[in-house]
């Protein structure tokens, strides 16, 4: 895709994104007698299949209570607890791979992957980290410190949006799935033996990276949407019960999958932060663990 195309996209989705709020707030107090086209009509065939999909609208509200109640906080705190030590363990045993920086570097992220990358990891670890303080506001003493995390989220999220977006359309034919794929699970990449003695078969990127993209971009969206409802309390109570298990469960798998996500960048790999800041990774990182990729580049 052309530079011009692909800036040309990304302005359309920023317009759309923030186009959005005011057509809907506009629709909703706006011209009432113009209301019935069809967005009405979308709402109602959208509640006749609801419907069919989930029969007695009451029981989510024991459902919403016990998951509440019982679960969500307590599988949050071991998520936090158990993934970094279970990382620990493995730095200690295993230990972090290296590869020599002598050989020839290729550039893998241009400015613009690295500019929405880093935004896009800016406003997601605020949207994290807020949502954890919300979650345990108890313990953080309530009040203003927890308000203030809470008035931290929208905005974050409001960021996010666009550049996730971004994100989606600038990777998403790397992160497709592809021949090799299957191998690196099998061997699950390497990371539970010592050393770099092996040779991956993938592409740019691997089926760990691939997975994160999806959730992070596909779930963020999700995450998005029922969010939006969560806070501005704009639907019936049945269905904010809905969006909010939804909204909890889905943030458990995307914070599981950050954890690693900052393991693999941050520990595991030696060097790899840098090159998400400078770009270059260098030939030997590449012939071991994106073989595909390195025999296409070297070429
Ligand atoms: C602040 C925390 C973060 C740090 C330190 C970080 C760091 C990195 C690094 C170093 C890479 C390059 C990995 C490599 O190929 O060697 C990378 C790639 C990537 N990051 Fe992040 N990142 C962060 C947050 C995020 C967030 C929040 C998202 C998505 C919402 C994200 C999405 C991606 C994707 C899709 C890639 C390419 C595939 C992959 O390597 O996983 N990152 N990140």
């Amino acid at each position: 895709m052309s530079k011009r195309i692909f800036l040309s996209l990304i302005i359309l989705v920023l317009i759309t994104v923030y186009a959005y709020p005011f057509f809907y707030s506009y629709e909703k107090y706006g011209l009432k007698n113009i209301e019935t086209y069809n967005t009405v009509l979308l709402t109602d065939s959208y509640k006749q299949i609801s419907k069919e999909f989930t029969k007695d609208w009451k029981n989510y509200g024991k459902t919403f209570l016990v998951l509440q109640k019982n679960y969500f906080k307590k599988l949050y705190f071991w998520i936090v607890v158990i993934i970094p030590l279970v990382f620990l363990l493995h730095y200690i045993i295993i230990g972090p791979k290296r590869f020599s920086h002598d050989g020839e570097k290729f550039l893998i992220f241009n400015v613009l992957n690295r500019l929405v990358h880093w935004i896009t990891a800016a406003a997601f670890t605020i949207l994290v980290i807020s949502g954890l303080v919300m979650l345990f506001g108890k313990y953080f003493g309530g009040g203003s410190f927890v308000r203030f995390f809470r008035y931290l989220h929208a905005p974050a999220a409001f960021v996010f949006t666009p550049f996730a977006i971004i994100m989606f359309l600038m990777w998403i034919k790397d992160m497709i799935i592809a021949p090799g794929d299957v191998t690196w699970f099998i061997k699950f990449g390497g990371y539970l033996s010592k050393g770099s003695d092996f040779i991956m078969p993938v592409g740019k990127f691997n089926p760990g990276q691939k997975s994160w993209f999806w959730l992070a971009t596909m779930g963020g969206m999700v995450m998005m949407y029922t969010g939006y409802y969560l806070y501005s309390f704009d639907t019936d109570v049945n269905s904010l019960r809905i969006y909010a298990i939804i909204h909890n469960f889905l943030g458990m798998l995307i914070l599981m999958m950050f954890l690693v996500h900052l393991y693999m960048s941050l520990f595991a790999i030696k060097g790899s932060l840098k090159s998400m800041i400078t770009g270059y990774k260098h030939e030997d990182e590449l012939k071991h663990m994106h073989n595909r990729y390195y025999l296409k580049v070297k070429k």
